[in-house]
């Protein structure tokens, strides 16, 4: 049986991306940011899982505003880095588990979350920065990915309930898989920020910092905050928030409502860019 062993948390600050191939992460501006990621590598080596789960936003690079799926997972063998206007990043071309994503494409479409199903996609920073961060710069990414986009750019886009549902639903598709996997759930993007009009670099420490509180002991209560309160309170962008209450709802045990999880490890860090940093590491119990 495959099982759900841990989650991890964490923005994707394109910038990152950039400093990390740049070769600008001892900087003095980089240089705090990256430290409070050092631990986390460290526990990827250590507990490196078959497959990712990562669950990201497209920022308008593989789905143009032609086509807006509102949660769509990945189930070809493997994605190159997109183009985002400066070439593609210098990054490994990330594997993915076609066979493991078509169970869990059956599984949470018979659950009633309608997928949409992705067999060609070019990855964006929004997938690509996350894993910069956790595995530094390897050869090959050291597991395969299943990349599963949500739409937090235009609007509608799902509320954080759903996300969290749609959480517990990948659960349970993951623990039918017959196949012994050991499977990480990432949620990315967040935490406060906005990137344009007048509250453009809009920062709220005491939001951020409430919200990682909530997310890891009363994961149902975040999953109640409406659109408006990100919006007000963390930034337009800060709604990409809501993707992580998905790997959220994929670490709690239904037979179990009770049990909770183990925080491994916690940073938040600003600034980066226009971003405030966010990053949790927490484990099944
Ligand atoms: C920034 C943050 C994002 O989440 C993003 O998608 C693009 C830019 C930023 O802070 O610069
Ligand atoms: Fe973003």
């Amino acid at each position: 049986m495959a099982r759900i062993t841990a989650s991890v948390f964490t923005s994707h600050v394109p910038a990152i991306g950039a400093a990390i191939d740049l070769g600008k992460t001892t900087e003095p501006y980089w240089q705090p940011l990256f430290a409070g990621y050092e631990p986390s590598k460290q526990w990827m080596r250590e507990n490196t899982p078959d497959v990712i789960f990562l669950v990201f936003n497209d920022h308008a690079t593989a789905f143009s505003l032609d086509m807006i799926p509102t949660f769509a997972i990945g189930t070809a063998a493997a994605y190159t880095p997109a183009d985002e206007g400066w070439g593609p990043r210098p990054v490994p071309v990330v594997q993915g588990h076609p066979e493991l994503a078509a169970h869990i494409a059956q599984s949470v479409i018979q659950q009633d979350f309608d997928l949409t199903i992705v067999n060609k996609m070019d990855v964006d920073h929004g997938l690509t920065v996350p894993l910069s961060l956790m595995c530094g710069q390897p050869l090959a990414w050291p597991c395969r990915v299943i990349p599963f986009a949500v739409n937090v750019v235009q609007y509608p886009v799902p509320s954080g309930q759903r996300c969290f549902n749609l959480g517990r639903a990948i659960r349970h598709a993951v623990q039918t898989f017959d196949e012994d996997l050991n499977v990480h759930i990432w949620g990315t993007g967040g935490m406060s920020h906005q990137l344009q009009g007048p509250r453009a670099g809009l920062i709220n420490k005491a939001f951020d910092q409430n919200f990682m509180d909530e997310l890891i002991a009363n994961p149902a209560a975040a999953a109640r905050i409406p659109h408006i309160d990100y919006v007000r309170e963390a930034g337009s962008e800060g709604i990409e928030l809501v993707m992580w209450l998905i790997a959220r709802g994929a670490m709690c045990d239904v037979a179990n409502p009770a049990h909770g999880v183990h925080v491994r490890h916690r940073f938040y860090h600003v600034p980066a860019s226009n971003t405030a940093v966010g990053h949790l590491i927490l484990e099944g119990q």
